[in-house]
């Protein structure tokens, strides 16, 4: 039986944090021998909602592959690549499009979310949004079947992008010919952790997250200041008590212990007293991470040939895929 193939995809818009870890990374290791496995920089679709920021996105392409080849991934079964170098996803991009009304699009619940996230750039209602960042989906469906991935992983909030993905893909396959595997959603099993400010989400803009290239004592620092409550009591009750209980999901996760035991682990200890042995245990949990980490960016070499062989490989499967789609719409011309 060939390996089933996993595309996951990075937007290139920070360094990854401890968000992502628990949530995906951490995955790309544990199944690297069981899938084929594909790994996007996501720049084309980083540069949709970040159009006007150009530095911003490349300049966190390189810390997005470096925070991947950090995992000490297997080389061999792991493909790392940057979007913007093969065309043939944009090429298949155009041809998708046709395939999902601007309706279906726009009324997306993760792109509306998004959407109405971003009021600055796309207006009060969305009104000025761009094609590109309405379309994303169909570019990510791009993404996933220019390699023919079976499996795409992704946390909850990108479940509805990859209903559309399907609902592409199986258009294609019924109006054409069935050229692709209908991709199935392989949702991570880690509970979502919250910023430190108890924000839904970490992210560089809210200054809430914890980089795996932080420092231990920025680690430390920023542990200290997360918020609290008023309680005294260390438990996970996630619907009342969200920041304290995503700091104990932390303890959880970085002790390799369930939640119960992180509990039992953690009664007549005060809030100040858990946060540093909190920072402790993060600070342990990453140390080898973040040594490997610190040794990658300093080789440019080791980064710059595993993009051009990750390039190389998917080169080979797009002009394959391409071919196959190009036929199948009979645009494959002799002449
Ligand atoms: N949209 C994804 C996110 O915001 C990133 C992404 C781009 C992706 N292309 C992908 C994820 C393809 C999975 C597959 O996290």
């Amino acid at each position: 039986m060939p390996k089933k193939i996993i595309l996951t995809g990075d937007r290139t818009t920070g360094p990854l944090h401890i968000g992502h870890y628990f949530g995906s990374l951490i995955n790309r290791k544990r199944y690297e021998n069981e899938y084929q496995t594909f790994i996007m920089a996501a720049d084309v679709q980083a540069l949709t909602d970040n159009y006007d920021n150009p530095e911003k996105v490349s300049s966190n392409v390189l810390e997005t592959v470096t925070d991947n080849l950090a995992l000490g991934l297997n080389l061999e079964e792991t493909t790392i690549f940057i979007q913007s170098q093969i065309p043939q996803i944009a090429e298949l991009t155009v041809f998708f499009s046709n395939l999902v009304s601007l309706n279906r699009l726009r009324r997306n619940p993760t792109v509306k979310t998004e959407i109405s996230q971003k009021k600055d750039m796309f207006g009060e209602d969305g009104e000025s949004v761009n094609f590109g960042f309405v379309g994303y989906p169909v570019s990510q469906t791009a993404d996933i079947t220019i390699v023919k991935a079976d499996l795409v992983p992704v946390g909850i909030d990108q479940l509805p992008v990859i209903e559309v993905c399907r609902e592409i893909v199986e258009k294609f396959n019924r109006i054409y010919s069935p050229v692709f595997p209908v991709p199935e959603a392989q949702l991570s099993e880690a509970p979502k952790i919250l910023g430190l400010d108890g924000n839904s989400k970490m992210s560089k803009s809210l200054n809430n997250a914890i980089y795996l290239k932080d420092t231990e004592e920025e680690t430390t620092a920023k542990i200290k200041t997360a918020k609290t409550d008023s309680g005294s009591t260390l438990v996970y009750d996630p619907e009342n008590r969200p920041e304290i209980s995503n700091l104990v999901l932390l303890y959880s996760l970085v002790n390799s212990i369930d939640l119960e035991l992180a509990q039992a682990d953690l009664v007549n200890i005060n809030y100040g007293a858990f946060k540093q042995k909190l920072a402790a245990d993060l600070n342990s949990y990453f140390r080898e991470f973040r040594e490997r980490r610190l040794e990658i960016s300093n080789n440019s070499q080791l980064i710059v040939e595993t993009l051009a062989v990750g390039r190389a490989r998917v080169l080979v499967e797009a002009e394959k895929t391409m071919n196959l789609v190009r036929s199948a719409m009979k645009i494959d011309y002799k002449f």
